[in-house]
């Protein structure tokens, strides 16, 4: 027997597909809906020749509530929902604000509206350490202080945690766990699922393999005057399987009611903070293949320096970052060689 159905939105995309695979690992039936705005159907190939076994997947869109209701009297007996499905890039949200906050405010709403309906209690939330801005103090915990969004994404990842912490204390019944991931990187060792960027990508690791795979001419490291030891920005590097299987642990305590409150907050990092200098020479050593780069102006926005505290996700959900930054570097250079 399986430990049952769990509802995957944008169960195509990038931590989504990830997460899909271990929670299959874990016993689970996944299902998922996506409408492929920013992802592939060949995702899920890749994902069958991880799990040998074809994943029930429907093209819906989250903003339709009409289709999701129809979506939900299909499948009565979903036991969670791990909401991925949203817009992502911070620099498209300034230009297209209307449409990441229709995206990603409506989706929520609908799903939250649906659930009591059928009888649905648990969700699992994938919001930003963009919450934090830039922090007062280093690492930052769950309390650390919420800053003011410097982004129309930033703020669609907090309104949505706080339409979730309103809906929590309007339904005891509700149960609710947010997790702020830091920056994922890597691709399943398989290299059969990995991130897919849609165009010229925005985020530094794909940049990084799609230059040393010759697509692009060289990186731009955005600004070495920083406040950090060689003066590029420091962020909180973390492997997408270990932040995949977070979500596993996360639904395995809201389904066994091991949480303490009807709403958490979790930070899915790994307490360690690398430069993008470190960064790039890592993928150096670890991949021997060399990455020509130059240094310019900042990037507009960027924050200097992020990482977590990640106590609070050690001790209460016993989960902890494992993949060493050498391995998470390796697996999306091999994931990268796979997509020439
Ligand atoms: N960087 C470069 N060159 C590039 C791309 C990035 O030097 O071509 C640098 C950035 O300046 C930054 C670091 O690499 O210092 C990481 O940049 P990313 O764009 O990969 O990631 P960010 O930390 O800026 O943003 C990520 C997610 C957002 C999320 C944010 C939360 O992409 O969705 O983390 O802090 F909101």
């Amino acid at each position: 027997m399986g430990k049952g159905k769990i509802l995957v939105t944008g169960g195509t995309g990038y931590i989504g597909s990830h997460t899909v695979v271990e929670l299959f690992n874990a016993g689970y039936e996944p299902i998922i809906i996506d409408n492929l705005s920013n992802s592939s159907i060949s995702v899920l190939d890749g994902i069958k020749a991880i799990t040998k076994v074809p994943v029930t997947y429907e093209n819906i869109d989250c903003k339709d509530y009409n289709s999701l209701e129809r979506f939900f009297e299909k499948h009565q007996d979903m036991k969670a929902i791990a909401h991925f499905a949203a817009y992502k890039s911070v620099g498209e949200s300034v230009s297209k604000p209307i449409s990441y906050y229709r995206n990603n405010i409506v989706s929520l709403l609908n799903l939250l509206q649906l659930m009591p309906n059928f009888g649905i209690k648990n969700i699992v939330f994938s919001s930003s350490c963009t919450v934090y801005g830039q922090p007062d103090e280093l690492p930052v915990t769950e309390q650390s202080p919420i800053k003011p969004a410097t982004s129309p994404y930033g703020s669609t990842k907090q309104m949505c945690e706080t339409i979730l912490n309103d809906a929590a204390i309007a339904n005891p019944e509700m149960n609710s766990i947010i997790l702020r991931y830091f920056n994922p990187i890597g691709a399943h060792s398989s290299a059969e699922i990995g991130e897919l960027p849609n165009g010229i990508p925005n985020n530094l690791l794909p940049y990084i393999t799609q230059t040393a795979a010759g697509i692009r001419e060289k990186l731009r490291v955005f600004g070495d005057d920083y406040n950090t030891p060689d003066g590029s920005c420091i962020r909180d590097y973390i492997n997408v399987v270990d932040l995949a299987k977070a979500h596993v642990v996360a639904i395995d305590r809201l389904i066994e009611e091991k949480n303490k409150k009807n709403i958490e907050v979790f930070n899915l990092g790994t307490g360690n903070g690398s430069s993008v200098l470190e960064i790039l020479n890592g993928f150096e050593s670890a991949t021997g293949v060399k990455v020509p780069y130059e240094i310019v102006e900042r990037r507009a926005g960027d924050i200097e320096k992020v990482w977590a505290d990640t106590t609070f996700a050690n001790q209460e959900l016993g989960w902890k970052a494992e993949i060493p930054l050498e391995e998470s570097l390796l697996s999306a250079w091999n994931w990268q060689k796979k997509l020439q």
